[in-house]
């Protein structure tokens, strides 16, 4: 089936919707700048999976001057990034009136809060703020804070105690923030339409979500590069870069962006 008969289909699911909640990935940032984790080629753990390593918790402790060598890297592109067509395209689903609840993400940019998006469920913290690890100290840092520290010496220590300091992002093998895990939960339960933008789909819990709002009865949408796990359960599946749907979306929805 074409592309443009698959967004035809989505735009009216869309419409008749009334619950919609959209489960975001890193494939919504790739063309603001930022890398993906697993797009062929591109992807950083596809690129160097032993980098992977470092965003557990046990690498992280094992080698906390490692993760900041490799976020100094990384750190331009998410300095230069501008929300895309498709976090634009979120925002105004939940502006217009179209029903979107809310946007759980599993991305740490801050894209789709910058694109106007007032509900976002980050289900692996953000960057905007970091936090002592030290035991017995909770000084928490503004990302600016630990910019300037990672300009004096790396990894940046906490002035207080001397303990490293952490971004508030969850490394593999962290429990994720259970304040807004239920919260992702709660808006799972009450959706009618699951709207998937960018995500492989394979890191658990979040890969379970679809699963979880389709138990609910919700349709499924899923707007992806690659195939993942749901494609053969999805009630629409669009295999095109996400600006490119989001823009023809806009239009047979009949908004403006
Ligand atoms: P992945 O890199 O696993 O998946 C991104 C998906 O987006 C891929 O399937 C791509 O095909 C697709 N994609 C990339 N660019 C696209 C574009 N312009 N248009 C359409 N599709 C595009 O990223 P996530 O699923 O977000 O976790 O990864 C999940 C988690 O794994 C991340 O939150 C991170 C990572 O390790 C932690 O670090 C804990
Ligand atoms: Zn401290």
């Amino acid at each position: 089936m074409s592309t443009d008969r698959e967004i035809e289909r989505a735009a009216s699911i869309i419409k008749e919707s009334k619950a919609i909640v959209s489960l975001t990935g890193a494939g919504i940032s790739t063309s603001a700048g930022i890398p993906d984790f697993r797009s062929p080629e591109e992807g950083l753990w596809q690129k160097d999976p032993s980098k992977m390593m470092l965003f557990t918790d046990v690498g992280f402790a094992a080698d906390p001057k490692g993760f900041y060598e490799f976020g100094k890297e990384l750190l331009p592109s998410f300095q230069g990034a501008r929300p895309t067509l498709a976090h634009r395209f979120l925002a105004r689903l939940e502006r217009e009136g179209f029903g979107l609840g809310c946007v759980i993400t599993q991305n740490i940019d801050g894209l789709h809060q910058r694109a106007g998006s007032k509900n976002v469920i980050e289900m692996h913290g953000g960057l905007s703020t970091g936090r002592c690890t030290g035991r017995t100290c909770s000084k928490e840092f503004t990302l600016e804070d630990i910019l300037q520290k990672v300009e004096e010496e790396l990894p940046p220590l906490c002035p207080q105690c001397r303990a490293v300091i952490r971004p508030n992002i969850v490394l593999f093998g962290e429990a994720l923030p259970e304040e807004a895990y239920q919260r992702a939960l709660e808006s799972l339960k009450d959706c009618d339409l699951l709207l998937v933008m960018g995500s492989s789909l394979v890191v658990y819990p979040v890969a379970d979500m679809p699963e979880v709002a389709m138990g609910n009865g919700a349709k499924l949408i899923i707007i992806n590069l690659q195939p993942t796990q749901y494609n053969g359960r999805a009630d629409v599946v669009i295999n095109s870069s996400l600006d490119e749907a989001a823009r023809k979306l806009v239009k047979a929805l009949g908004t403006t962006l």
